[in-house]
């Protein structure tokens, strides 16, 4: 393990969903990967540390992507003329299809990889494709760029053309059975997690046969919930038994309770479908430029805070245009406010505090302690640099930061960190 050391900057992080600690000249310090406390100068007893010196930037923690397709990468800003069902089967499908060539793979998940590392992100979900040699490709890709990932093989055997359906249920369980025993024994810190595309494209079988996977390696699930009321129709009708739609992963063991679930979007969940989330403690990705994109509506995503549940935020990209987390940021903080002006006065619009606190701690939880500088966090962090964004006045900590929501892109990243690994 490396030596400990110190990040010295102006340092922001979350201790709690409504409040940003602020440090303007603070010494973080480094142990073995994780935050060991901040100071604000530096203690005598560790005068002989290394200081890597961001004096006049902002260090951040490094945010959580929860929900992004990786294939979907090289179609991202095209396409955005058709609501969801329309828009997988137009665009997504033929798109994803290509990944069975490990050339195209090759060369759109290079771009993707290198976007990503060059971005605020330290963490992400992801969903490849249901090709498992090329989702190999990629966790090779995001295991050398240092970043800490799950990625999934994605299941789909019904409501999807032959060209992009899994050869049987049994096939694509030694499929996935396969993918998942080879990138544990090759991989760190970049793991498996299980799947299926969403209700619509699985049959049952298929959803017991991976819940059963799912339990004889203890696998995390990822997959799509509640995003277009089409879809929420569509799942009635294929699951006539379940109750709500969010039921119907959990009649067939895939909603989490003992184990770490993400579901993408629930704009439209239910009351009902929020309170089987927060008992079973699923993960909400709220993903509000994509929910845009696709015309699919706007999640209540402070009401899903003040209520307990786990939510952080998510590019899904290429439902969303963009693999920024800042934009992220300011899509979520934007979609609400229209939200609250034009649909529902009783959901306030989200916070500048929440909006950050979201991409940092509450996504970062999925994956232990990460997304604040709180003693025993990992050490994911982001050095931002706002020297050319220039301004008459000082402004405060807080004003930057705010500032570089709306305004960053990735010339402003100037160096990052995961788990203390310097990655960029
Ligand atoms: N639901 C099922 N597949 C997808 C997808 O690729 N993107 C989004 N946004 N929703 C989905
Ligand atoms: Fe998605």
């Amino acid at each position: 393990m490396h030596e400990p050391f110190f990040l010295r900057g102006t340092l922001l992080y979350s201790s709690s969903p409504d409040t940003i600690e602020i440090l303007d000249d603070g010494w973080l310090l480094c142990r073995d990967g994780k935050a060991a406390g901040v100071f604000r100068s530096r203690p005598e007893r560790f005068a002989g540390l290394d200081v890597l010196d961001y004096t006049g930037k902002l260090i951040i923690p490094g945010m959580t992507d929860l929900h992004v397709h990786a294939p979907q990468f090289s179609f991202r800003g095209l396409g955005m003329d058709l609501e969801l069902l329309d828009w997988l089967n137009t665009y997504t499908f033929p798109e994803e299809s290509k990944y069975e060539d490990l050339s195209y793979a090759e060369a759109a998940y290079e771009s993707f990889v290198t976007r990503l590392t060059r971005s605020t992100t330290t963490r992400a979900c992801i969903f490849a494709t249901l090709h498992l040699p090329a989702t190999l490709l990629l966790m090779q890709k995001l295991e050398d760029a240092g970043l800490s990932t799950y990625v999934g093989k994605v299941n789909m055997n019904r409501n999807c053309p032959g060209y992009l359906r899994e050869i049987s249920t049994n096939q694509a369980i030694r499929d996935t059975e396969r993918w998942v025993v080879e990138s544990r024994e090759r991989f760190s810190h970049t793991k498996p997690i299980l799947t299926p595309r969403f209700i619509p494209s699985c049959t049952d079988d298929l959803m017991y046969a991976l819940s059963r996977l799912r339990a004889k390696y203890d696998l995390p699930v990822q997959s799509h919930l509640s995003e277009n009321l089409g879809e929420i129709e569509w799942v009635k009708e294929l699951c006539p038994r379940s109750k709500f739609y969010g039921d119907a992963y959990d009649q067939f063991g895939m909603f989490g309770g003992g184990y770490p679930c993400i579901m993408a979007h629930c704009v439209h969940s239910n009351d009902a479908e929020q309170e089987l989330m927060l008992r079973r403690g699923v993960y909400i990705a709220h993903s509000p430029e994509s929910n845009m994109n696709l015309a699919s509506g706007v999640a209540p995503v402070n009401q899903f805070i003040d209520r307990g549940l786990h939510v952080g935020l998510a590019t899904d990209v290429a439902g969303g245009s963009h693999e920024s987390m800042l934009r992220a940021m300011m899509h979520a903080i934007q979609a609400s406010k229209l939200r609250w002006r034009l649909l529902d006065q009783s959901v306030r619009p989200l916070s500048f505090e929440r909006a950050f606190y979201l991409a940092t701690m509450g996504g970062g939880q999925f994956f232990g302690k990460v997304g604040s500088f709180l003693d025993g966090y990992e050490l994911d962090a982001v050095v931002l640099d706002d020297a050319g964004l220039e301004h008459p006045q000082p402004l405060s900590a807080r004003a930057r930061l705010e500032r570089m929501v709306y305004l960053a892109d990735e010339r402003n990243i100037a160096a990052k960190f995961v788990s203390g690994r310097k990655v960029l």
